[in-house]
């Protein structure tokens, strides 16, 4: 007798005879939509920078940072992650180049703008670690601790020269409390009401932030655990969740991705505003350096961790590889 649900009735292989059986009934889907490419850009630099702990990864001249803009959109990339990389003798310690409407990444946003106009979402990183002489997110209160409301106040400014700028969304990612509700505040005096925020929610103390720190000329020597998550907590994301959400924010992001899709897996079933996580710097040279020593498949490897970001549930990635995959996706159909 047959017993549907058991075995022999009840087969499971059956579903993965072919890749186009498999294809069919694949629960996660990648698309270029999906994908968003973070990009350094460095001042004063007429060629592009090589990050060592990033392979194929540079801080952009303002010229290859247009291309790379118009390459990703080409893929069918969703969007731009910016990050601005001062000349050092411009830091000091409140960031001031953060600010200046002349600043580095301010002058990066109008550069993309100008160049992909609005078929590529164009976002900024708010935040005041690449700008401040001591490397930290905020300003140093006497003591040299995290000011977490004198760095409110930087924020806000922060926010409104990259949206008079033109960027399209704001990336806060200081973990500073009640920065997303003093950013929509100072969105919206500006008139720029439709400037949308993307939190960074969830966002962990990582030892995986490692090659970034040389990707954008960190001056940092502590760590950040005052004011990024510890990794140990998952319902203390629930809890910034719900802040971010009451404080405005348009969109919510987990970061890291990897080591952290339960987190993930709980932020996108609590919420109903879309869901991204970034795959960041470490995370990426693990599966490049694995995959130089000839220990990993690189390119399986890479969909693998995407797919499994995706299946976590989040609805957009950041991902250093977001222009390679897009074109790939988009070479297969
Ligand atoms: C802060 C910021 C960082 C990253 C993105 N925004 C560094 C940090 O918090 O230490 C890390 C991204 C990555 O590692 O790829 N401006």
């Amino acid at each position: 007798m047959t017993v549907y649900g058991s075995f022999p009735g009840s087969r499971p292989r059956r579903l993965r005879t072919t890749p186009a059986m498999r294809r069919m009934v694949a629960e996660t889907r990648l698309n270029p939509a999906d994908l968003i490419l973070p990009a350094f850009v460095r001042e004063g630099v007429r060629e592009p920078v090589p990050i060592g702990a990033m392979p194929g990864v540079v801080q952009h001249s303002m010229d290859t940072l247009r291309k790379a803009a118009v390459e990703a959109r080409e893929a069918g990339v969703s969007g731009i992650m910016l990050f601005g990389v001062p000349e050092d003798a411009k830091k000091d310690a409140t960031g001031t180049a953060g600010t200046d409407p002349g600043g580095i990444l301010q002058v990066a946003i109008r550069a993309v703008r100008e160049e992909v106009g609005d078929e590529l979402v164009v976002m900024s990183d708010l935040c005041l670690d690449e700008y401040t002489d001591h490397g930290h997110c905020g300003v140093l209160d006497a003591d040299g601790r995290v000011d977490n409301d004198a760095t409110l106040e930087r924020y806000a400014e922060m926010a409104q020269v990259q949206a008079d700028a033109g960027v399209h969304v704001v990336g806060p990612s200081g973990m500073m409390d009640g920065q997303i509700g003093v950013v929509r505040d100072a969105l919206d005096t500006i008139g720029k009401e439709d400037v949308s925020i993307l939190a960074y929610t969830a966002k962990y103390s990582s030892a995986f932030y490692g090659p970034f720190r040389e990707a954008v000329g960190s001056s940092l020597t502590g760590d950040r655990k005052t004011y990024q998550q510890d990794p140990a907590n998952l319902r203390e994301s629930l809890r910034e969740l719900a802040l971010d959400l009451e404080e405005g924010a348009d969109m919510v992001m987990v970061k890291p991705a990897g080591p952290y899709l339960d987190v993930l897996a709980r932020v996108a079933e609590s919420v109903d505003v879309p869901v991204a996580a970034y795959q960041i710097s470490g995370e990426y040279a693990m599966v490049e350096a694995a995959a130089e020593k000839g220990w990993i498949e690189r390119d399986k490897a890479i969909l693998e961790t995407l797919t499994g970001i995706r299946r976590a549930g989040a609805q957009m990635i950041l991902t250093y590889w977001a222009t390679e995959v897009a074109q790939k996706l988009g070479g297969a159909r």
